[in-house]
Protein backbone atom coordinates (compact mmCIF):
# COMPACT_ATOMS: atom_id res chain seq x y z
CA UNK A 1 0.00 0.00 0.00
CA UNK A 2 1.25 3.42 -0.92
CA UNK A 3 1.37 6.32 1.41
CA UNK A 4 -1.14 7.92 -0.66
CA UNK A 5 -3.24 5.55 -0.64
CA UNK A 6 -3.45 6.18 2.98
CA UNK A 7 -3.82 9.24 2.41
CA UNK A 8 -7.13 9.77 0.15
CA UNK A 9 -9.41 7.60 2.35
CA UNK A 10 -9.92 5.80 5.89
CA UNK A 11 -9.58 2.18 5.89
CA UNK A 12 -11.22 -0.42 7.73
CA UNK A 13 -10.26 -3.10 10.03
CA UNK A 14 -11.49 -5.66 12.64
CA UNK A 15 -10.67 -5.57 16.12
CA UNK A 16 -11.98 -7.49 18.92
CA UNK A 17 -14.48 -8.16 16.08
CA UNK A 18 -15.35 -4.94 15.59
CA UNK A 19 -15.19 -3.04 12.12
CA UNK A 20 -13.49 0.30 12.75
CA UNK A 21 -12.34 3.53 11.03
CA UNK A 22 -8.68 4.70 10.38
CA UNK A 23 -8.97 8.55 10.56
CA UNK A 24 -6.86 9.98 7.60
CA UNK A 25 -4.51 11.75 9.23
CA UNK A 26 -3.27 8.86 11.44
CA UNK A 27 -2.59 7.23 8.41
CA UNK A 28 0.03 9.97 7.16
CA UNK A 29 1.62 10.21 10.19
CA UNK A 30 2.38 6.37 10.23
CA UNK A 31 3.89 6.78 7.08
CA UNK A 32 5.74 9.33 8.34
CA UNK A 33 7.15 6.80 10.99
CA UNK A 34 7.62 4.14 8.00
CA UNK A 35 5.11 1.84 6.81
CA UNK A 36 4.89 -1.23 7.77
CA UNK A 37 1.73 -3.55 7.52
CA UNK A 38 1.31 -4.06 11.15
CA UNK A 39 0.91 -0.69 11.83
CA UNK A 40 -2.74 -0.91 10.65
CA UNK A 41 -3.56 -2.21 13.91
CA UNK A 42 -1.93 1.35 15.70
CA UNK A 43 -3.45 3.80 13.34
CA UNK A 44 -7.12 2.65 14.41
CA UNK A 45 -8.53 5.40 16.78
CA UNK A 46 -6.67 5.38 20.02
CA UNK A 47 -8.96 2.33 21.96
CA UNK A 48 -8.27 3.06 25.67
CA UNK A 49 -9.79 1.48 28.36
CA UNK A 50 -13.01 3.25 27.85
CA UNK A 51 -12.97 3.07 24.35
CA UNK A 52 -13.21 -0.77 24.78
CA UNK A 53 -16.24 -0.67 27.25
CA UNK A 54 -18.11 1.39 24.46
CA UNK A 55 -17.30 -1.15 21.50
CA UNK A 56 -18.11 -4.01 23.69
CA UNK A 57 -21.10 -2.28 24.81
CA UNK A 58 -22.44 -1.60 21.37
CA UNK A 59 -21.43 -5.59 20.41
CA UNK A 60 -24.12 -6.46 23.36
CA UNK A 61 -26.65 -4.14 22.32
CA UNK A 62 -26.15 -4.94 18.68
CA UNK A 63 -26.40 -8.93 19.80
CA UNK A 64 -29.54 -8.68 21.73
CA UNK A 65 -31.41 -6.97 18.89
CA UNK A 66 -30.28 -9.70 16.62
CA UNK A 67 -31.60 -12.07 19.13
CA UNK A 68 -34.79 -10.81 19.23
CA UNK A 69 -35.11 -10.81 15.79
CA UNK A 70 -34.34 -14.32 15.69
CA UNK A 71 -36.76 -15.31 18.38
CA UNK A 72 -39.51 -13.15 16.79
CA UNK A 73 -39.06 -14.50 13.49
CA UNK A 74 -37.93 -11.21 12.01
CA UNK A 75 -35.01 -11.23 9.31
CA UNK A 76 -31.41 -10.04 10.63
CA UNK A 77 -31.43 -5.87 10.09
CA UNK A 78 -34.86 -5.32 10.33
CA UNK A 79 -33.92 -3.34 13.56
CA UNK A 80 -32.21 -0.25 13.18
CA UNK A 81 -30.08 0.68 16.03
CA UNK A 82 -30.53 4.31 17.07
CA UNK A 83 -27.79 5.25 19.78
CA UNK A 84 -28.87 7.84 22.42
CA UNK A 85 -26.08 10.49 23.41
CA UNK A 86 -27.71 12.62 25.15
CA UNK A 87 -25.29 14.21 28.37
CA UNK A 88 -22.49 12.32 26.86
CA UNK A 89 -19.61 13.91 24.69
CA UNK A 90 -19.09 14.43 21.66
CA UNK A 91 -15.72 12.23 21.65
CA UNK A 92 -18.11 9.62 23.34
CA UNK A 93 -20.15 10.00 20.18
CA UNK A 94 -17.19 9.51 17.79
CA UNK A 95 -15.79 6.53 19.99
CA UNK A 96 -19.11 4.70 18.87
CA UNK A 97 -19.11 5.32 15.32
CA UNK A 98 -15.71 4.52 15.15
CA UNK A 99 -17.24 1.11 15.82
CA UNK A 100 -19.64 1.58 12.79
CA UNK A 101 -22.86 3.26 14.59
CA UNK A 102 -24.04 5.79 12.75
CA UNK A 103 -27.19 7.11 13.98
CA UNK A 104 -27.57 9.24 16.79
CA UNK A 105 -30.27 10.63 19.26
CA UNK A 106 -30.14 13.91 21.42
CA UNK A 107 -33.23 14.76 23.53
CA UNK A 108 -31.66 18.26 24.32
CA UNK A 109 -31.60 20.45 21.52
CA UNK A 110 -29.27 22.90 21.87
CA UNK A 111 -26.71 20.13 22.94
CA UNK A 112 -27.64 18.34 20.01
CA UNK A 113 -26.65 20.67 18.09
CA UNK A 114 -23.80 21.57 19.81
CA UNK A 115 -22.57 18.26 19.22
CA UNK A 116 -23.42 17.93 15.40
CA UNK A 117 -21.36 21.08 15.00
CA UNK A 118 -18.63 19.41 17.05
CA UNK A 119 -18.73 16.36 14.82
CA UNK A 120 -19.98 17.80 11.27
CA UNK A 121 -17.14 17.21 8.44
CA UNK A 122 -15.43 14.26 10.67
CA UNK A 123 -14.80 10.66 9.14
CA UNK A 124 -18.35 9.78 9.55
CA UNK A 125 -21.01 10.91 7.65
CA UNK A 126 -23.56 10.54 11.27
CA UNK A 127 -27.55 10.53 11.34
CA UNK A 128 -28.80 12.86 13.61
CA UNK A 129 -32.23 12.49 15.73
CA UNK A 130 -34.13 14.61 17.50
CA UNK A 131 -35.96 12.78 20.60
CA UNK A 132 -36.79 15.06 23.00
CA UNK A 133 -39.50 17.80 23.22
CA UNK A 134 -39.30 20.41 20.45
CA UNK A 135 -40.80 23.81 22.05
CA UNK A 136 -41.99 26.71 19.12
CA UNK A 137 -38.69 28.44 19.45
CA UNK A 138 -36.51 25.51 19.15
CA UNK A 139 -37.82 24.63 15.81
CA UNK A 140 -35.30 26.44 13.92
CA UNK A 141 -32.83 24.34 15.66
CA UNK A 142 -34.34 21.10 14.72
CA UNK A 143 -35.29 22.11 11.12
CA UNK A 144 -31.64 23.70 10.48
CA UNK A 145 -29.48 20.40 12.10
CA UNK A 146 -30.94 17.19 12.16
CA UNK A 147 -32.01 14.42 9.90
CA UNK A 148 -34.70 13.02 11.56
CA UNK A 149 -37.21 13.97 14.76
CA UNK A 150 -39.29 11.58 16.38
CA UNK A 151 -41.31 14.40 18.52
CA UNK A 152 -43.79 16.35 16.36
CA UNK A 153 -47.28 16.29 18.22
CA UNK A 154 -48.95 19.02 17.01
CA UNK A 155 -49.79 20.94 13.99
CA UNK A 156 -48.13 24.12 14.58
CA UNK A 157 -44.74 22.47 15.03
CA UNK A 158 -44.83 20.30 11.68
CA UNK A 159 -45.73 23.46 10.23
CA UNK A 160 -42.64 25.57 11.57
CA UNK A 161 -40.20 22.19 11.03
CA UNK A 162 -41.28 22.60 7.46
CA UNK A 163 -41.30 26.27 6.39
CA UNK A 164 -37.81 26.43 8.79
CA UNK A 165 -36.24 23.91 6.54
CA UNK A 166 -33.68 25.07 4.42
CA UNK A 167 -33.90 23.97 0.64
CA UNK A 168 -30.45 22.66 0.40
CA UNK A 169 -31.17 20.10 2.80
CA UNK A 170 -33.12 17.16 1.91
CA UNK A 171 -36.56 17.10 3.65
CA UNK A 172 -36.92 16.27 7.32
CA UNK A 173 -37.70 13.01 8.14
CA UNK A 174 -40.54 13.33 10.81
CA UNK A 175 -42.24 10.29 13.21
CA UNK A 176 -45.10 11.63 15.43
CA UNK A 177 -44.73 10.84 19.16
CA UNK A 178 -48.37 9.10 20.74
CA UNK A 179 -48.56 8.64 24.27
CA UNK A 180 -49.70 5.35 23.87
CA UNK A 181 -49.94 4.16 27.36
CA UNK A 182 -51.98 7.47 28.46
CA UNK A 183 -49.57 8.71 30.69
CA UNK A 184 -50.50 11.91 32.28
CA UNK A 185 -47.51 13.22 32.74
CA UNK A 186 -45.91 12.83 28.90
CA UNK A 187 -45.70 14.37 26.06
CA UNK A 188 -47.48 12.39 22.84
CA UNK A 189 -51.09 12.86 21.26
CA UNK A 190 -54.10 10.70 22.18
CA UNK A 191 -53.68 7.73 19.67
CA UNK A 192 -57.36 8.70 18.91
CA UNK A 193 -55.67 12.03 16.92
CA UNK A 194 -52.74 9.89 15.44
CA UNK A 195 -54.74 9.56 11.54
CA UNK A 196 -55.61 13.25 11.52
CA UNK A 197 -52.21 14.96 12.00
CA UNK A 198 -50.98 12.36 9.81
CA UNK A 199 -53.26 13.29 7.26
CA UNK A 200 -52.29 16.65 7.51
CA UNK A 201 -48.31 16.05 8.28
CA UNK A 202 -48.16 14.50 4.63
CA UNK A 203 -49.04 17.95 3.49
CA UNK A 204 -46.01 19.59 4.29
CA UNK A 205 -43.21 19.49 1.13
CA UNK A 206 -40.33 19.73 3.52
CA UNK A 207 -41.08 16.84 5.77
CA UNK A 208 -41.37 13.21 4.80
CA UNK A 209 -43.93 11.54 7.88
CA UNK A 210 -41.46 8.05 8.06
CA UNK A 211 -43.64 6.65 11.24
CA UNK A 212 -44.43 6.57 14.95
CA UNK A 213 -42.63 6.78 17.94
CA UNK A 214 -43.75 5.87 21.69
CA UNK A 215 -41.85 6.46 25.10
CA UNK A 216 -44.05 3.85 27.36
CA UNK A 217 -44.01 4.29 30.69
CA UNK A 218 -41.47 1.34 31.99
CA UNK A 219 -43.25 -1.60 33.44
CA UNK A 220 -41.10 -4.92 34.49
CA UNK A 221 -41.77 -8.38 32.17
CA UNK A 222 -41.61 -9.07 28.90
CA UNK A 223 -45.31 -9.61 28.40
CA UNK A 224 -46.75 -6.22 30.12
CA UNK A 225 -44.05 -4.68 27.97
CA UNK A 226 -45.37 -6.10 24.80
CA UNK A 227 -48.98 -5.58 25.63
CA UNK A 228 -47.55 -1.71 25.75
CA UNK A 229 -45.65 -2.29 22.71
CA UNK A 230 -48.91 -4.72 20.47
CA UNK A 231 -50.76 -1.14 20.79
CA UNK A 232 -48.66 0.84 19.50
CA UNK A 233 -48.26 -1.74 16.56
CA UNK A 234 -51.56 -1.75 15.52
CA UNK A 235 -51.78 1.99 15.23
CA UNK A 236 -48.81 1.74 13.09
CA UNK A 237 -50.10 -0.74 11.40
CA UNK A 238 -53.71 1.13 10.81
CA UNK A 239 -52.00 4.83 9.60
CA UNK A 240 -49.94 2.91 6.76
CA UNK A 241 -53.55 1.18 5.56
CA UNK A 242 -55.50 4.21 5.89
CA UNK A 243 -52.98 6.73 4.24
CA UNK A 244 -51.04 4.03 2.51
CA UNK A 245 -47.79 6.22 2.50
CA UNK A 246 -44.83 5.37 0.70
CA UNK A 247 -42.65 5.89 3.15
CA UNK A 248 -44.39 5.32 6.54
CA UNK A 249 -41.58 2.68 7.80
CA UNK A 250 -40.85 3.38 10.94
CA UNK A 251 -42.16 2.46 14.28
CA UNK A 252 -39.46 4.01 17.03
CA UNK A 253 -39.90 2.15 20.12
CA UNK A 254 -37.64 0.44 22.69
CA UNK A 255 -34.94 1.23 25.29
CA UNK A 256 -32.44 -0.35 27.09
CA UNK A 257 -34.99 -1.81 29.38
CA UNK A 258 -37.49 -3.15 26.87
CA UNK A 259 -35.97 -3.31 23.31
CA UNK A 260 -36.47 -7.13 23.07
CA UNK A 261 -40.78 -6.64 23.79
CA UNK A 262 -40.87 -3.98 21.26
CA UNK A 263 -38.56 -5.89 18.83
CA UNK A 264 -41.55 -8.60 19.02
CA UNK A 265 -44.46 -6.58 18.60
CA UNK A 266 -42.44 -4.92 15.22
CA UNK A 267 -40.21 -2.06 16.40
CA UNK A 268 -38.06 -0.70 13.19
CA UNK A 269 -35.93 1.23 15.47
CA UNK A 270 -34.98 1.07 19.19
CA UNK A 271 -33.60 4.04 20.79
CA UNK A 272 -30.91 3.01 23.15
CA UNK A 273 -29.10 5.19 25.79
CA UNK A 274 -27.92 3.28 29.21
CA UNK A 275 -26.92 0.16 28.00
CA UNK A 276 -24.00 1.62 25.32
CA UNK A 277 -22.68 4.67 26.59
CA UNK A 278 -23.43 4.06 30.40
CA UNK A 279 -25.91 5.66 33.15
CA UNK A 280 -26.21 9.39 32.80
CA UNK A 281 -25.01 11.80 34.96
CA UNK A 282 -27.76 14.89 35.07
CA UNK A 283 -26.30 18.40 36.37
CA UNK A 284 -27.90 19.78 39.61
C1 LIG B 1 -36.87 9.50 24.01
C2 LIG B 1 -35.83 8.58 24.56
N1 LIG B 1 -35.57 7.45 23.91
C3 LIG B 1 -34.61 6.59 24.35
C4 LIG B 1 -33.90 6.87 25.49
C5 LIG B 1 -32.84 5.88 25.93
O1 LIG B 1 -33.24 5.23 27.09
P1 LIG B 1 -32.26 4.16 27.76
O2 LIG B 1 -31.14 4.92 28.34
O3 LIG B 1 -33.12 3.50 28.79
O4 LIG B 1 -31.83 3.22 26.71
C6 LIG B 1 -34.14 8.03 26.20
C7 LIG B 1 -33.40 8.34 27.41
O5 LIG B 1 -33.67 9.23 28.16
C8 LIG B 1 -35.15 8.91 25.73
O6 LIG B 1 -35.44 10.05 26.36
Amino acid sequence: MSPDSGRKSGRQVQIRGVLCHCQREEFVQSWQGGWHPRLLVKVTPKMNTSDHVLSDKLQAVQARIAAACMASGRPAGSVQLLAVSKTFSADDVRQVAACGQRDFGENYIQEGVDKISALQGGAYPLVWHCIGPIQSNKTKLVAEHFDWTHTVDRLKIAQRLNDQRPAHLAPLNVCLQVNIDGGDTKSGMAPADVLALAAEVVKLPRLVLRGLMTIPDPVEGFDAQLAVHAKARALFDDVRVALKLPHFDTLSMGMTGDLEAAIHAGSTMVRVGTAIFGGRQYPV
